[in-house]
């Protein structure tokens, strides 16, 4: 039995999240789901497994553009991730629904929570509240794994009814406006030109010009770019220099720069894990 997890992620939490999951599930290749909306990737895998942020209340729009081109395959078991900061609302219920027009059934949707990275908010968390977090993903993700392994169905988790009702009514009006929310970032600070933030972003939303970063309107308010600057020198708005920046202390930055795709193999906690992640071009 095989699988393929289809991933996305800004700061790491999804993508480590993935990893747990390929290493629980075995035979298990990882594909991020930014660049196969420009391609297809055809996989004869009997499980497919979704793993990404919530944002906003519900599924991003990347990964909403990811599953209108990726192969629908009827019949094969699907299962999906919402990673996130306490708040999943409806999140796996909208996916389902979502894939259901396409004829697919969503068998089982978890809900995984990790520190938020959701910067104009604030920080992560102190570090002791982080940890427990970390234990107890780990420790959800055993149990989810065997749910997928004995291949059972309809476990869709979900937030409270005061989430389902409150915040999706403010996705829906949201929504359209994403793309353009990255004018509130800026620059301050001392930017030494490392192009880390343009190589993170998933959407080609950044440019450097005269050595400094510059937003084009597409944004997908992942905040790889401002989470991941090593000089911490991208601002969102007038809070975010009081605030920590995160990101998963196990996931790497090379981990998340994307230009090529290529492939390797690799060891994850033990396991063999086909990893096809993006290096540099020099
Ligand atoms: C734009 C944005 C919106 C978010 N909205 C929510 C939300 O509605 N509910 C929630 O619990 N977490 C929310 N988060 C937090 C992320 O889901 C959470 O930090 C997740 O672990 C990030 O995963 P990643 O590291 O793979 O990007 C949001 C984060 C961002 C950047
Ligand atoms: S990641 Fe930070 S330091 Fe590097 S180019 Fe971008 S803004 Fe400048
Ligand atoms: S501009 Fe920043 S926040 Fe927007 S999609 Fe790119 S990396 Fe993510």
């Amino acid at each position: 039995m095989n699988t393929v997890i289809y991933y996305y992620t800004g700061t790491g939490n999804s993508l480590w999240t993935a990893r747990a999951f390929a290493e629980k599930l075995g035979d298990t290749e990882l594909v991020p789901m930014h660049r196969m909306n420009h391609g297809s990737h055809s996989s004869k895998a009997d499980m497919v497994g979704l793993v990404f942020p919530v944002h906003i209340w519900g599924v991003p729009r990347l990964v909403r553009n990811f599953l209108q081109s990726m192969g629908k395959r009827p019949g094969v078991y699907y299962f999906a991730v919402a990673v996130n900061g306490g708040q999943v609302s409806r999140t796996l219920i909208q996916l389902k629904e979502l894939m259901a027009k396409d004829g697919l059934t969503l068998s089982a949707g978890f809900d995984i929570k990790f520190p938020s990275n959701y910067i104009p908010w604030g920080g992560p968390g102190p570090v002791e509240v982080q940890r427990k977090l970390f234990n107890a993903a780990t420790e959800k993700i055993k149990v989810a794994a065997l749910y997928i392994s004995n291949r059972k169905s309809g476990l869709i988790e979900k937030g409270p009814l005061w989430q389902r009702v409150l915040f999706t009514g403010l996705y829906k009006m949201t929504y359209n406006l994403v793309k353009t929310l990255d004018n509130s970032f800026h620059i301050d600070g001392t930017c030494t030109s490392c192009g880390i933030c343009e190589r993170a972003c998933p959407v080609k939303n950044i440019t450097l010009e005269a050595g400094r970063p510059l937003w084009h309107g597409s944004c997908e308010q992942c905040l790889a770019c401002i989470q991941w600057c090593p000089e911490e020198c991208i601002q969102y708005g007038k809070k975010t220099k009081n605030y920590e920046r995160y990101h998963h202390p196990e996931v790497k930055v090379e981990d998340i720069l994307r230009e090529l795709i290529s492939k390797r193999d690799f060891r994850w906690q033990g396991a063999r894990v086909n990893d096809i992640v993006f290096h540099k071009v020099e």
